[in-house]
């Protein structure tokens, strides 16, 4: 539904997206990550026709975005990072005044705004002044003016941004409602946002392509090593946290151990094994022929945010010459991440 081939945009003297390349199949909805100045929002303005590409290519449904422009744009709901309302205007009429600039008329044009009030729950806000809306629900009329043409692919600029927790649950929830019908890019830097809404994630840094995955993928990509997190303790007296720590570290496999957490009767640890190394049944030995009690013994699932602090956090990409290759990735067992080749 969107591709994009070592897509360039360079400003005067920035290089605001270098040669990026990733695609989104139909109906997928895509995270699109990166710190302040990813370039992210210069991605967006590129699909969306806002402007050109420096270099290289993308298409939206079929159709060339230097080439095709129009009917990218018919393809195309943008909801940008400041939604573009006419703050004088009443939410209805506005949504009407959408719906015709994207060629929309009489009795189809009605059927559609109501369709967009109802789909984004505006229809209390249907009569009132888009200035005198809160926040909120300024963002879903964005949401509503995006969908209006029911567009194959959306492309949402940090749609969460300024938004109370309550109201984001709310956008998150339409955003996924949303997700059957069309293919959705959304720019975040919010890492839960990705986790609870998206299925895959792109994550740009600097201007480069860092990784393209699953959320899945990318975790167990990241972790490298099989790490995992132990519960143990004693039914009575009081727990010998470091003996027990010594006694972990000497499991065949164990590369590391860092006690997490220490209370009276028990610790919990996070347990590093050589890549590969299954280790969990000799972990799970060792306890119970020391007489502890195992209470919890589990995968460390990294989370979104420590693999995003990872990927982007790559030494020398800032003195880097423009042209010059990707990074190496930053820890010698983290894998290398897709690089923009
Ligand atoms: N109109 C412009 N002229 C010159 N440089 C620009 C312009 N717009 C953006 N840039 C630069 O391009 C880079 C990428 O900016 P962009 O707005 O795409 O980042 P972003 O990922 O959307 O960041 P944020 O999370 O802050 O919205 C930044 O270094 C920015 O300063
Ligand atoms: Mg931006």
């Amino acid at each position: 539904m969107i591709t994009v081939q070592d897509l360039t945009k360079r400003y005067a003297r920035t290089t605001a997206v270098d040669h990026i390349s990733f695609s989104v199949t139909k109906g997928e909805i895509v995270g699109f990550l990166g710190p302040n100045g990813a370039g992210k929002t210069t991605t967006m303005r590129m699909l969306t026709c806002f402007f050109p590409p420096t270099a290289g290519k993308a298409t939206v449904a079929g159709f060339d975005v230097l080439d095709q422009p129009l009917e990218v744009r018919r393809h195309i709901g943008y909801l940008p990072e400041a939604p573009p309302l006419y703050l004088e205007m009443e939410t209805i009429d506005y949504l009407r005044f959408v719906g015709r600039l994207k060629g929309l008329a009489g009795p189809e044009l009605e059927k559609r705004v109501a369709f967009v009030i109802d789909r984004c729950a505006i229809g209390d806000m249907k009569n009132k002044l888009l200035g005198k809306l809160s926040k909120g629900y300024r963002q879903r009329v964005g949401l509503a003016q995006a969908i209006i043409h029911n567009p194959d692919v959306l492309i949402l600029d940090e749609p969460t941004s300024g938004l109370d927790p309550r109201q984001i649950n709310e956008a998150r929830e339409l955003i996924r409602s949303l997700a059957g019908d069309h293919t959705i890019i959304l720019s975040t830097h919010i890492l839960p946002e990705v986790e609870q809404t998206c299925e895959q994630v792109i994550i740009i840094n600097k201007g480069k392509l860092v990784a393209t995955d699953s959320v899945a993928n990318l975790q167990a990509r990241a972790r490298g090593a099989e790490s995992m997190l132990l519960e143990v303790g004693v039914r009575g007296g009081e727990f010998p946290s470091p003996r027990a720590q010594q006694r972990i570290e000497q499991v065949a496999g164990v590369s590391r151990v860092v006690c997490k957490e220490q209370f009276a009767q028990g610790a919990v640890f996070e347990i590093e094994a050589s890549r590969g190394q299954l280790i969990r049944g000799d972990l799970a030995r060792a306890i119970v022929n020391a007489g502890w009690e195992l209470n919890e013994l589990r995968p460390a699932a990294m989370s979104l945010e420590e693999i995003f602090l990872q990927l982007t956090d790559a030494p020398a990409a800032e003195s880097a010459p423009p042209d010059s290759p990707a990074p190496p990735p930053p820890a010698p067992d983290a894998p290398a991440p897709e690089a923009n080749a």
